[in-house]
């Protein structure tokens, strides 16, 4: 089984893909959360930093592109191409209102005919290999039977399928039932992504899906870094074989490995501190008693306050075999 690292704008920036392969690895891909450059503007400083080549050393990363404009989608491409990237990633899955507003992410499509012919031209107009992540609709899952069709002309090089449709967001029901039919597509390999949080979900999902041999996981493996590792049955190196204190030990030279890269990176203990404050929303849950110590790492406003914090909170807790994913689970499946 193949596992893909999700893109999440905000989290999965490099220096988090740095870490997590430097430190845990298992992942096959990282994808980059999207980036929206044009002709005229050209990358943010952001977007840049995210793809430059030494910044993405050894790791097999997969930049993502947001836009409906074929022009801008074939600029980028070829800048990422000169980069050394052979393959860039198409997002027609965002669901946020300002993307969807724009015919962008989701929002694409519901719009069939410009769908196509930007695959037309982006298609005829470059040799990278092209990826597409995408929702099965933007507001009705029917929508995705005439979406395939058009997928269907195309060389796309892997269709990431995310079975909700906009308005679902992360939430509801992942519908199988239209991921299904993606199957039946004659020679695009799918990829599957969607509310796989462990091996028991995995187990389920190859259950029902034997035939596919790749999956993406985004929220779970931001909760718990060594899901990668253990949905991909392969043994890194010792990972699934350490004792409680050398997990502790990985743990904290990740943690410490991500928070030097943001102190470098960024001005101010405060904007180092959003960042990795984000990620504890969902890392609290690797812990036992986690709670407790997760309101003196939101309420700290300096990193030395903060790193005390978090080292009081992985020295006192044991770290839990698997991290304690209800929180992202429906609350008809608990
Ligand atoms: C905070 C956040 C940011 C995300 N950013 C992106 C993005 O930049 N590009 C993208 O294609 N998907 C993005 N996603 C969607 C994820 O890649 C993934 O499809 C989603 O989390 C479902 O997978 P999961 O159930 O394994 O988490 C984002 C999701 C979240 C929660």
């Amino acid at each position: 089984m193949k596992i893909y690292a999700a893109p999440m704008e905000g989290i999965t920036g490099y220096l988090y893909r740095g870490a997590h392969f430097r430190h845990y690895g298992g992942a096959d891909r990282y994808f980059t959360p999207f980036i929206v450059p044009g002709k005229k503007r050209g990358f943010r400083s952001r977007e840049l930093n995210d793809i430059l080549p030494e910044h993405n050393e050894g790791i097999p990363v997969i930049p993502q592109i947001l836009t409906n404009d074929w022009e801008d989608f074939l600029h980028t491409a070829e800048i990422l191409k000169s980069f050394g990237y052979e393959e860039v990633n198409l997002n027609l899955g965002c669901p946020s209102g300002t993307v969807v507003s724009k015919k962008r992410g989701s929002g694409f499509l519901a719009f069939p005919g410009e769908l196509e012919l930007f695959l037309d031209r982006i298609f005829s107009g470059t040799d990278m290999k092209i990826s597409v992540k995408t929702r099965i609709g933007r507001d009705d899952p029917e929508e995705f039977g005439p979406l395939l069709e058009i997928f269907g002309k195309y060389p796309i090089e892997e269709l990431i399928v995310h079975p909700r449709v906009r308005q679902d967001f992360y939430r509801n029901r992942v519908r199988w039932d239209a991921f299904e039919k993606a199957l039946k597509l004659p020679g695009i390999p799918v990829c599957y992504n969607g509310d796989i949080f462990s091996p028991e979900d995995l187990a389920r999902f190859r259950e029902a899906f034997p035939e596919t041999d790749r999956i993406m996981i985004g929220r779970g493996l931001i909760a718990d870094p060594r899901l990668a590792s253990a949905l991909s049955g392969r043994e890194e190196g010792s990972l699934l074989k350490e004792s409680g204190e050398e997990e502790k030990e990985r743990f904290l030279a990740f943690h410490q490995d991500l928070l030097d890269g943001y102190c470098r990176e960024m001005s101010g203990d405060r904007n180092v501190l959003f960042k990795m404050k984000e990620l504890w929303a969902y890392m609290i849950h690797l812990f036992p008693d986690g709670e407790r110590y997760g309101k003196k790492i939101r309420k700290a406003e300096r990193v030395a306050d903060y790193s005390v914090w978090v080292s009081r909170l992985v020295n006192e807790q044991e770290m839990l075999p698997a991290a304690d994913t209800s929180f992202l689970r429906q609350p008809a499946e608990r």
